[in-house]
Formats: C-alpha cells, structure tokens, sequence
C-alpha cells in the first residue's frame, strides 16, 4: 500500500479500525477529534498563528484535553500535549490508552517528537494515535522508542555490577 493522496486520508469515523483500545475500551474517534476541535479553540498562539488541540482517552474512561500556549519568549511555548498529560495528572492520572491531535484545520497533526515522546511516557507502545494514515499505536508512530525501561536495565546493571 502506497502513501495515501490527501484526498484518501480517512476521517475520524473511518479510521478506527476495530475501535478497541488496551483494556478492550471503546474509542469513539469522533468524540475525541470533536474534543480535540473544541479545545483548540482556546489555544493562545498570537506568535505562530497555529493553534493546536489534543484529547486524550483515558483507561477509566475519561477524556483529558490540552491547548498550545505561546510565549512571548517563543521557546517556553508549551505544546497542547504537554497541558493534556498535566491535565491527565491533575485529574486522577491513569494511561492514556487512544489520542487525537489536531491543527487549524482540525485535521489529524502528527505530534511533534518532544510530544511523542510524552505519549509514550503516558500511554506507551499500545497507545493509540489518530493519524492523517488512520489509527497507528504509538510502537509505529516513534520506533524503538527510548522509555522508562531502558533506565530501569541501567539501574539493574549497575546492581550487578555492584555484587
Ligand atoms: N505544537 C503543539 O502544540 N503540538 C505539537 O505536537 C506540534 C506543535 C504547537 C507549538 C507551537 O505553539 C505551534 O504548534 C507551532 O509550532
């Protein structure tokens, strides 16, 4: 399968494959890109004019949303993602098990690499993304990802190399 031409990317309803997310959730990728929609418009991006929104599916079944908000110092902005897993924390925490990110045309936007790199944190391989290509887990969306696990071998290392 070659890449899909723009008019061939799928729509949020389209793209859900089985619509089961880890712990056999149900997503409603509508739902989640509608989220997704609705809080970027409160993004505050005066600087790049590119608001973003971000909605997240929780394992407990709730949905936590983050907006970008710029800085007049352009690199403290802080990218909607980052107020989703804060959001995430404040709110109980919990994985985030289906997410949706979405640009001023409100189509699927590709988290930028510092974001994916948040997903994976907080929702793992088997997290899933809603892409411009349809649903992908996080494992396809950043490959032989650095995560939590590879500290966890150093440490490991550094006990045996201790006894
Ligand atoms: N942005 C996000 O919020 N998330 C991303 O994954 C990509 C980029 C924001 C940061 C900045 O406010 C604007 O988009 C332009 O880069």
């Amino acid at each position: 399968m070659g890449m899909p031409s723009a008019c061939e990317v799928p729509s949020a309803g389209e793209a859900q494959g089985n619509g089961e997310a880890q712990g056999g959730l149900r997503v409603d990728w509508t739902a989640l890109q509608e989220a997704a929609v609705r809080v970027r418009d409160t993004a505050y991006a005066p600087y790049s004019h590119f608001p973003v929104g971000v909605a997240g599916l929780v394992d407990d079944g709730r949905v936590v949303v983050g907006c970008n908000v710029e800085n007049a110092a352009y690199g403290v902005a802080l990218c909607a993602e980052c107020g989703m897993v804060s959001s995430l924390h404040a709110t109980g925490g919990g994985r985030l098990v289906a997410v949706s990110c979405v640009g001023d045309d409100g189509q699927p936007l590709m988290p930028c690499g510092r974001c994916r790199q948040l997903l994976w944190e907080h929702g793992g391989p088997g997290c899933l993304l809603l892409t411009p290509e349809g649903v992908l887990p996080m494992s396809a969306v950043l490959p032989q990802a650095f995560g939590p696990e590879d500290l966890q071998a150093a440490a490991e290392r550094a006990r045996h190399s201790a006894d």
